[in-house]
């Protein structure tokens, strides 16, 4: 069975949607289990819930802008609120199909199809009275078979009538609760449903890593040293769904987010949460287009890139990407260099180099091995860049490129 890696490894940028009636808490995601709400609590979200202002079309423009290559949106969170069509149960949306709607906007953008579904269910009767259960601690026995069958009808429903979806992102298995899943079965039916579908967080069925709010330093490997998938989730603010206060994070630092993913050979998830209504607040609407902007000039050292090749050591608060396809090395500069700066082991590998955002020329100087060695000269098979006094101008984050196709 072959898996559709190709758009995941080249795409590197996403978009991930957290949104729900816990959005109408407007504090986390996790309400109904933090604050141990029963159903009848909960049911004053449930009942006036009343997205009047629902525009995925919105988010899709917005996602693709930013030069995000697909979206995984919650069909189902924790709370068991569905924000899809389905046929096995009430407690859903009633009025439309959310989760269609989101579809269609982003297939229309050209973005591949990402689904977010929740194992555990804190509304269904048969899901038992787990450690993280709003109702922890109370009737803990059930028969969690019933339970199973209708998680397996909702993921069949999810892969059956929304045509082609790309990726399906299980999440909220742990220890205590892995048994309840049939995980063989649930990976076999998602595998003939969809053709080349990837899944995440099924353990030991998943096609990808999915490290949360923390950035492997190396990338990851698997225990032959091979480079592994894998996926980083992000957020905007400190938590996942709409919250009234909220601790922004700037766009420098979300962009040097990107980089420090694709420059590990990952992809970077990032989260929005758009507030009850369905819309988005301005502050999330402007760093989306500011990621954009940058985008634009700068795309190229993103997609189709990784980490660069081991022998090109990164120098000092710098990031390498890399494009093996081109030959390509993009030099991140995290923070402005004084005139020059020496790349290790570059020496009489590179035709030309260039600012990409507006393709300046760079100069350099080679220090070919065997060269002699002075305090002036780069250290041996290094290349120095000479470098403007400043960054340029209304960039952050400015990235040069190496062209090593000699
Ligand atoms: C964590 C949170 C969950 C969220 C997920 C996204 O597992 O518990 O609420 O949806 O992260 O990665």
């Amino acid at each position: 069975m072959t898996k559709n890696y190709q758009w995941f490894d080249t795409g590197r940028f996403g978009m991930f949607i957290h949104w729900g009636v816990y959005s109408m808490g407007a504090k986390y995601t996790w309400i109904k289990s933090i604050e141990k709400m029963t159903d009848e609590d909960y049911d004053r979200y449930v009942k006036h819930f009343e997205p009047d202002l629902f525009e995925p079309e919105k988010w899709a423009k917005l996602a693709k802008n930013a030069g995000m290559k697909y979206v995984v949106f919650t069909a189902k969170h924790h709370d068991g609120f569905c924000l899809f069509d389905s046929k096995l149960t009430d407690y859903k949306y009633q009025e439309k199909d959310l989760l269609k709607g989101v579809i269609d906007a982003f297939r229309n953008e050209g973005l591949k199809i990402g689904v977010y579904y929740s194992l555990p269910d804190w509304h269904h009767p048969n899901y038992p009275h787990d450690a993280r259960h709003p109702q922890r601690g109370i009737g803990k026995e059930c028969d969690f078979l019933p339970y199973r069958a209708y998680l397996h009808g909702q993921v069949r429903e999810i892969l059956s009538n929304y045509g082609k979806i790309d990726l399906l992102w299980f999440d909220g298995s742990y220890p205590d609760t892995a048994h309840i899943w049939d995980m063989d079965n649930l990976e076999k039916l998602c595998r003939e449903l969809q053709e080349g579908i990837l899944i995440s967080r099924l353990p030991g069925h998943d096609d990808f890593d999915t490290p949360e709010q923390n950035i492997p330093q190396q990338g990851l490997f698997d225990k032959n040293g091979n480079p592994k998938h894998w996926e980083g989730c992000q957020v905007l603010h400190g938590e996942w769904c709409y919250t009234r206060e909220k601790q922004w994070k700037t766009p420098a630092e979300l962009l040097q987010m990107l980089i420090r993913h694709t420059s590990r050979g990952g992809n970077l998830l990032l989260n929005i949460g758009p507030t009850s209504r369905g819309a988005l607040d301005e502050h999330t609407e402007s760093l989306l287009e500011s990621l954009g902007k940058w985008m634009k000039w700068h795309k190229k050292a993103i997609h189709n890139c990784c980490g660069a090749p081991a022998e090109f050591p990164e120098p000092e608060f710098c990031r390498y990407t890399w494009n093996p396809e081109k030959k390509r090395l993009y030099l991140h500069l995290f923070s402005w260099p004084d005139r020059r700066i020496d790349l290790p082991n570059l020496a009489g590998k590179v035709s030309y180099a260039q600012m990409l955002h507006d393709g300046s020329e760079i100069r350099f100087t080679e220090n070919l091995y065997g060269n002699v060695n002075g305090p002036n000269v780069p250290a041996d098979g290094a290349l120095r860049l000479a470098l403007p006094v400043t960054s340029p101008e209304n960039c952050p984050l400015p990235v040069i490129e190496l062209f090593l196709d000699k």
